[in-house]
């Protein structure tokens, strides 16, 4: 149960071999192709873009190519894609196909945003199976690569269709199913039920991927022990912890590792967000500080901190405090990890 890149796959998508047992989730404005990437030389098995919302991609929203960005070594990758209507997002899934040369796409039938659910798209497209056996139907005449779906157990508590979603994805060609093992209605809250991804992996003849609650290796380990499932897909633990693809946990993670993390991360965003990666970085540094008790007047300057190398001057004031001398070695370390 690791990582390494042994010969065997651990499983395949379609055909796709796929080494390793932990995935990155999609997680809008958190796994962008720097943090993807991150994540992908420190162990995650492939990578799923944020979603694209096909109806901006007809729109040409700008942002949809620093979601679709991947690099060689990426691969596998998959875009993923969310809208209510399956002829336009065989229509996009072509276009992107065209541009980007996505391993797969992958569908997202658990995004539970109101706005999203209330026309269909998301998790409120669980709520029309029919649907989801065409948005399956139109892709795959659309775009020769898998398609794969990613969704929840149902709208609520009294309408648990998992089962009846994941065996129609497969029977109009999914080649991979990702559970997050919790309604629609729960949102993120409650407690993960990781059962079901126990009874999609005994019924289902494609790798099935269990997601809900891990953050740590543990927990991984708990529930591929526990479901059979073929891998763990990690969502907000990894904002956290991006380590644990390596199967370390944050209290293994050394200051030397995570302030070069913080650097290279950094540096590696503002490729994707023309508009300044500070930001956006924000929510990882909140993240990534957390476990060192920073005074809140420290943390607040770093969390309101509009220069970029006023924020590394206060990192490493952070960082010395914790045993670190010699930040630009510490930063090349990483630098040479990622390569
Ligand atoms: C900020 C945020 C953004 C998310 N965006 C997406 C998304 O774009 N596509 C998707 O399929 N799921 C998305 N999710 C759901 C995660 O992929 C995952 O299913 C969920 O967080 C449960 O896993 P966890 O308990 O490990 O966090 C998002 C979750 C969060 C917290």
């Amino acid at each position: 149960m690791d990582n390494s890149t042994a010969n065997a796959p651990t499983f395949s998508i379609g055909g796709i071999p796929v080494f390793g047992q932990l995935i990155l989730a999609p997680m809008d404005g958190i796994s962008d192709p720097a943090f993807r990437w991150i994540t992908r030389r420190l162990g995650s098995a492939l990578s799923i873009s944020e979603f694209v919302n096909t109806l901006d991609y007809a729109n040409q929203k700008h942002y949809q190519k620093s979601r679709l960005s991947f690099r060689a070594g990426e691969r596998p990758f998959g875009a993923q894609l969310l809208d209510n209507d399956p002829v336009r997002m065989a229509e996009c899934a072509a276009a992107i196909y065209a541009e980007y040369r996505p391993d797969f796409f992958d569908i997202n039938l658990g995004c539970c945003t109101a706005s999203v659910t209330s026309r269909g798209a998301g998790a409120g497209m669980m709520r029309t199976p029919e649907k989801v056996a065409s948005v399956f139907q139109e892709m795959r005449k659309a775009v020769p690569v898998p398609i794969t779906a990613k969704l929840r157990l149902g709208w609520d508590d009294d309408s648990l269709n998992y089962r009846e979603i994941a065996e129609i994805a497969v029977a109009n060609g999914a080649s991979m199913i990702a559970l997050h093992a919790r309604t629609a209605k729960m949102a993120y809250t409650g407690k993960a039920r990781w059962r079901p991804i126990a009874e999609l992996k005994a019924c289902l003849p494609v790798p099935v991927v269990g997601n809900g609650d891990v953050t740590n290796t543990a927990q991984a380990r708990q529930l591929l022990e526990e479901t059979g499932c073929d891998a763990v897909m990690v969502g907000r633990g990894a904002k956290s912890n991006p380590f644990i693809f390596n199967w370390q946990d944050r209290d293994q993670v050394s200051p030397a590792e995570l302030y070069g993390l913080m650097r290279y991360q950094l540096e590696e965003m503002k490729a994707f967000h023309p508009a300044g990666a500070l930001l956006p970085f924000r929510k990882f540094l909140k993240a990534y500080l957390e476990p060192y008790g920073v005074p809140a007047g420290q943390l607040k300057a770093m969390l309101t901190c509009k220069e970029e190398h006023r924020l590394i001057e206060l990192l490493e004031s952070v960082f010395s405090t914790q045993g670190l001398e010699d930040f630009e070695r510490a930063a090349r370390e990483f630098r040479t990890r990622m390569q």
